[in-house]
């Protein structure tokens, strides 16, 4: 997946500028469509002469390139991906825009927000950092990536909890949550091995595999996110303009009420589910 670049990632201000053209050299060898945008990049990264090193070898060798960084541009921040944990794509800010439009300056007391299927806890940060001060709490399934959200929301004062979608959390949420994000895996899973192989080699196969019509997740997801969610709360989830009916029947099924909303540019589907009751904002 390309990264798009920081305006701050000027080669010119490394110390290992020199190095520029042969990295952009040995990175267009092996077919890295932009690479000078990803030699800057590894450039403004790297400390040391010995890190720019394993790190151009680490590209070169296939691993995406967020995860040679070490991060990953997202909403206008850097957050931390580790390896093998779901880098977060550029699409999936189009759900953090439409969950921070769901605040409303009066929300008070301070809004509960849940980022089920976190992985490095990006959409949830972004939030926190989109809207201002949330009682932010995470969960994943994954270790790796439960670790590395930990790092992302630390600055939002956040939880990261480990284990099956909603049984980690504190009992004391049930009812209280105003917004509730789930990107959770919506692959097909016989088109799992369709996927860019930096995603099928690189990134878990939790994170992509969505069942047999890509929606098995979501349907957990959606078949208890009423009970906790706050009056007048939100689900939002991403998926496929394909999946996007068959999405909006299961939150029917959970008691939301479905709303489908897209953006064309970045090839975005959300669907947002409303709980009954409450106001229509994001806090209670
Ligand atoms: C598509 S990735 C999305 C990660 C992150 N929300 C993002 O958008 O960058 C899906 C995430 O769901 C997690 N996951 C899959 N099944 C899960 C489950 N049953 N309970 C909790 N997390 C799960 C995976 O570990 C992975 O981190």
């Amino acid at each position: 997946m390309p990264l798009s670049v920081s305006p701050s990632a000027s080669p010119f201000s490394s110390p290992f500028s020199s190095l520029l053209p042969g990295i952009v050299a040995r990175l267009r060898a092996v077919g890295c469509v932009f690479a000078e945008e990803e030699a800057a990049l590894i450039l403004s990264t790297a400390s040391t002469p010995a890190e720019l090193t394993a790190m151009v070898d680490r590209r070169v060798e296939g691993l995406p390139l967020e995860h040679v960084l070490g991060w990953a541009e997202f909403c206008g921040s850097r957050m931390a991906v580790d390896p093998g944990v779901f880098v977060p794509r550029r699409r999936t800010e189009f759900l953090v825009a439409q969950a921070a439009g769901l605040f409303r300056w009066e929300d008070r007391p301070t809004p509960v927000v849940v980022d089920l299927c976190c992985g490095s806890g990006a959409l949830g940060a972004a939030l926190a950092a989109a809207v201002g001060p949330l009682e932010l709490h995470a969960a994943d399934i994954d270790p790796a990536a439960v670790r590395c959200a930990r790092r992302n929301v630390a600055a939002a004062g956040g939880q990261v909890y480990q284990g099956d979608l909603f049984a980690p959390l504190p009992a004391a949420l049930r009812g209280r949550v105003g917004v509730l994000l789930a990107n959770v895996p919506y692959v097909p899973t016989g088109e799992v091995g369709l996927l860019p192989q930096e995603a099928r080699e690189h990134e878990a196969l939790v994170a992509l595999d969505g069942g047999g019509d890509g929606l098995d997740v979501l349907r957990r997801v959606t078949a208890d996110a009423a009970s906790w969610l706050a009056p007048g709360g939100h689900l939002l989830v991403e998926t496929s303009e394909r999946q996007a009916q068959d999405a909006v029947t299961t939150f029917t099924r959970g008691g939301l009420i479905p709303q489908v909303v897209t953006d064309d540019d970045l090839y975005a589907t959300v669907v947002i589910g409303h709980a009954p009751g409450g106001r229509t904002s994001a806090g209670r």
